[in-house]
């Protein structure tokens, strides 16, 4: 018999369990070499410093400027910035703000205010760089993420930018009670390369019905998504994330995601992905008034706090 929970049976990690040796034998040489020489490129010390999933991790896959110490540690750099995982981040940045610029048309042109959150933001350079170019509509924002390291680079980037108007608070994006109560009421929430991090469902879920609660009536959803992954087992063998501990993204099929949005009672209208079809970003919409929202009773999801 079976010891495993509902959740456990639908969250592989795509990691085999053994690797075999050849391929092991890569992946150690390769975390020698990022352990000894790699620490002369700039994001490879970042990477292992903060963890190679932190906000300001990516930040410099962002900025995607070749920096180290010495010229070889510039080179290691531009191979590491190269990489086809990270040049599918760049494109996600690309998406994510398009997205981000045609939603806050919207909701400007349906006459309401621009209140944005992003509950995992990093430093939030993306969400910056599009309030700069919108500022003639007055957005605010309210950039959130759990690791104070990450607000503190945010805020300094802010005051470089010169971007106004936006607050950066540390909170637990899986908290669905903080999440229902924000303020100012956002108008347009954003989850940006986080659900990957975490394997369990409920936790996903409990952090898209906070956002539902604490949305606006009809308020805008943006979720990203990782489908897959190229370098999956490399990643998980060999680099750490922001708890020093391996990496292991939990990929989820488009439909998964799609169908955990749709189980806390937002409505799908949009989608881009890149050619590989690495990340995603959607759009989705709250409906209804927020008085009338019910907690959901989600069967093999749904943790204790489901009402019976
Ligand atoms: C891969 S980065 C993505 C950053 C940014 N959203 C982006 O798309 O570039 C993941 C971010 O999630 C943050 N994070 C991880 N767990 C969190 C949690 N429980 N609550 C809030 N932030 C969290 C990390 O500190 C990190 O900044």
């Amino acid at each position: 018999m079976s010891h495993r929970t509902a959740s456990e049976h639908v969250m592989p990690t795509f990691v085999p369990p053994r690797t075999p040796w050849p391929r092991a034998a890569v992946f150690v040489g390769l975390r020698f070499l990022l352990g000894t020489v790699g620490r002369l490129s700039a994001g490879v010390r970042i990477g292992w410093r903060r963890g190679f999933d932190s906000g300001e991790s990516l930040d410099h896959v962002y900025r995607n400027v070749a920096e180290g110490i010495t010229p070889l540690g510039r080179l290691v750099d531009r191979i590491y910035l190269g990489s086809r995982g990270w040049r599918a981040i760049r494109q996600r940045k690309a998406h994510l703000q398009e997205t981000l610029r045609s939603v806050v048309e919207r909701v400007h042109a349906e006459g309401r205010p621009i209140h944005l959150v992003d509950i995992a933001a990093g430093p939030g350079r993306y969400v910056l760089e599009a309030l700069q170019a919108m500022s003639h509509l007055e957005p605010s924002a309210v950039l959130r993420d759990q690791s104070p390291a990450a607000l503190e680079a945010g805020r300094r980037l802010a005051a470089t930018l010169g971007v106004g108007r936006v607050r950066y608070v540390q909170g637990d994006a899986f908290d669905r009670d903080t999440l229902a109560r924000l303020t100012p009421t956002p108008t347009i929430a954003i989850a940006s390369g986080l659900y990957e991090l975490v394997p369990d469902n409920r936790r996903v879920l409990d952090s898209l019905c906070g956002l539902r609660d604490g949305l606006a009536d009809d308020g805008y959803l943006i979720y990203t998504n990782q489908p897959w992954h190229p370098q999956l087992e490399l990643i998980a063998r060999v680099l750490t994330n922001r708890e020093g501990r391996p990496w292991v993204m939990r990929c989820r099929p488009q439909a998964e995601i799609d169908g955990l949005v749709r189980l806390a009672g937002f409505g799908k209208v949009g989608m881009r992905t890149d050619e590989d079809g690495i990340f995603t970003v959607s759009v989705a919409r709250g409906s209804g008034s927020r008085d009338g929202r019910r907690p959901r009773r989600i069967e093999g999801v749904s943790g204790p706090r489901q009402p019976g």
